[in-house]
């Protein structure tokens, strides 16, 4: 058995395995309806939680139809109704679940948290994003790049805005799938350095650009991500905006860039904030793939935590 806790985390070839697998599971599919179940069902039987302590869309609906295609079952669980919320430790929450569930993905505040299931868990748990890291999220993208434009080794990634738990998920990814990375935004947002100091060390080019014209030259894909985080306090929006407001992805940005760079956002998106619409749903946006490779990215990470 193993979690699924950071791609920092997690052994290379362990990744490149899943990402190759989500990639033959999302072809074995065919564009079959979504509730088809997969010929081989290697979740049949199996029972995941799926804990949520802050919102989602993608996470939730992605996690919960994988699992179901797979032969599992799920429940879906929030944070607040549980008596995790009330004061239950996060020990002997995992110990609990654990006789009731084979797999526990939880979304949290606190890395702390995770790490503290995981620890006492004695059944795989995943990372849904934490406040520090979203490694689910960057498996889909990887994916979604290769599928695109072939292996993302030695390519140019270019980060536009907040350093923040996406960008830093994309750090690991950097060292771990032997890409290039540049961050293009304010000195107070930029990246933890433990981050960048992990991809430094696996070799990875990270380059930090204040200017954003400057940093997209020449890159492959180009990244946006909120500019106000759900663990971020509302009270900092309009100075955050005021800060990020240059490092906009818009037309003029994008055509700084190789012409066939690729565009990619987590979602959800702030239209006219961090991106414009004309960007979003423009020729190299692809960002809907991006949105449907977590479902197939997710089901090869589950697959390789339970080992079946
Ligand atoms: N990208 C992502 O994780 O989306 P949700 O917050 O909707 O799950
Ligand atoms: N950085 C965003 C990602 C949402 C999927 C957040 O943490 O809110």
């Amino acid at each position: 058995m193993n979690h699924f806790l950071d791609i920092h985390k997690t052994d290379p070839a362990d990744l490149r395995q899943m990402i190759e697998q989500a990639k033959d599971m999302k072809q074995a599919r065919n564009g079959a309806p979504k509730a088809t179940p997969d010929a081989d069902q290697p979740l049949k039987n199996h029972m995941v939680a799926l804990i949520f302590e802050k919102p989602s869309t993608r996470t939730r609906v992605s996690f919960d139809v994988g699992v179901r295609q797979m032969g599992g079952e799920t429940m879906v669980l929030s944070g607040n109704d549980m008596q995790l919320g009330h004061g239950e430790t996060i020990a002997d929450t995992a110990r609990v679940l654990s006789r009731y569930v084979d797999m526990i993905m939880i979304r949290t505040f606190d890395e702390a948290v995770l790490e503290e299931m995981a620890e006492y868990a004695s059944v795989p748990v995943i990372n849904g994003l934490t406040d520090r890291t979203h490694p689910c999220q960057i498996m889909a993208d990887v994916m979604t790049f290769e599928e695109h434009r072939g292996p993302i080794a030695g390519k140019k990634v270019v980060w536009a805005g907040d350093g923040n738990n996406v960008c830093a998920s994309w750090l690991h990814a950097a060292g771990q799938f032997g890409c290039d990375l540049t961050f293009t935004g304010p000195v107070q947002l930029d990246p933890e350095m433990e981050f960048v100091g992990f991809a430094r060390n696996k070799g990875a080019q990270i380059t930090i650009e204040r200017d954003p014209m400057k940093a997209v030259e020449n890159a492959d894909l180009i990244i946006a991500d909120t500019w106000v985080s759900m663990h971020d306090a509302q009270s900092a929006k309009e100075r955050r905006h005021n800060m990020l407001r240059p490092y906009q992805v818009n037309r003029q940005l994008m055509e700084a860039a190789k012409p066939d760079a690729l565009f990619m956002h987590c979602l959800p998106a702030h239209r006219e904030e961090e991106v414009t619409s004309e960007v979003m749903d423009g020729p190299n946006s692809v960002i809907w793939d991006e949105a449907e490779n977590r479902l197939h990215a997710q089901k090869a990470v589950m697959r390789w935590c339970l080992g079946v």
